[in-house]
């Protein structure tokens, strides 16, 4: 069952897809990755106010498995600002104790992405004052894809009976399983979708849609979000 009486006022889990970058940079007549850079400082930002704010689970969508189709040097100027993240941003995971986490389809990252990630990860594993998940080559059909093929094969060998396929046993095979879901979802630049992200676990998740582009989406803003979840009442179903 869940809480259904009281709300509390910080969102345990935000997600945040994270839009805007290419439209922030053409406004100022730049490439689109200087508004990817500019974006990465948002992140950093926004990390920290959640530190603040007590949030422990921050999950923020990276890169879509539809954004393979971009140009190849925006994917890899993507995939070498994330080195660079991880490089640059490694101490505070350290210092604030924030275990670092991916979700998606990890294997389609270049190596080099790849290599960096699992290090950083394998790094903060035993840290337990917050989660930073990256959402990296992330479908949510692909995860509910890739949970229905796992429960196939299980089925198939005997280990699962059909009837007892229910909600917890997909749940239970989905990226990260021990996550609880998002209470939060923020998306940035005025886009109204959810474009593929996290399809199973924002199934009862507030939204929030501002037309703030992710660059200019800083602590000031991430405050104003939160105060606008704290006046949501949560229902799930129940009489208001
Ligand atoms: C979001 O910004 C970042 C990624 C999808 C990687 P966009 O690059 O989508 O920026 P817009 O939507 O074109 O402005
Ligand atoms: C969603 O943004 C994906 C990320 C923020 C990583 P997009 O810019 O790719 O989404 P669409 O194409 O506008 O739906
Ligand atoms: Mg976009």
């Amino acid at each position: 069952m869940r809480a259904v009486a009281s709300t509390p006022a910080i969102p345990r889990h935000v997600a945040i897809i994270m839009d805007g970058n290419g439209r922030w940079a053409k406004k100022r007549m730049q490439p689109r990755l200087f508004g990817h850079r500019a974006g990465a400082e948002s992140l950093r930002a926004v990390l920290r106010a959640c530190r603040d704010h007590g949030v422990e689970f921050l999950t923020v969508y990276a890169f879509s498995t539809e954004n393979w189709v971009r140009p190849e040097d925006e994917v890899s100027g993507l995939m070498s600002l994330l080195k660079t993240f991880l490089k640059k941003d490694e101490h505070e995971l350290h210092e604030n104790q924030v275990r670092l986490r991916v979700t998606g389809r990890i294997r389609d990252l270049p190596e080099a992405v790849r290599t960096e990630l699992e290090r950083v990860m394998a790094a903060t594993r035993a840290y337990t004052q917050g989660q930073l998940i990256l959402a990296l080559s992330y479908g949510g059909r692909a995860e509910i894809a890739d949970a229905v093929q796992a429960i196939a094969w299980e089925v198939k060998e005997g280990g699962l009976l059909p009837d007892a396929v229910d909600e917890a046993t997909i749940a239970q095979r989905l990226y990260l399983p021990d996550v609880p879901d998002p209470d939060f979802m923020i998306r940035t630049s005025g886009e109204c979708r959810l474009s593929n992200f996290l399809l199973w676990e924002l199934s009862y998740a507030e939204f929030y849609f501002t037309d703030t582009l992710w660059p200019d989406f800083r602590e000031k803003e991430f405050a104003k979000a939160l105060e606008e979840y704290a006046r949501r009442q949560r229902r799930y179903g129940a009489p208001s």
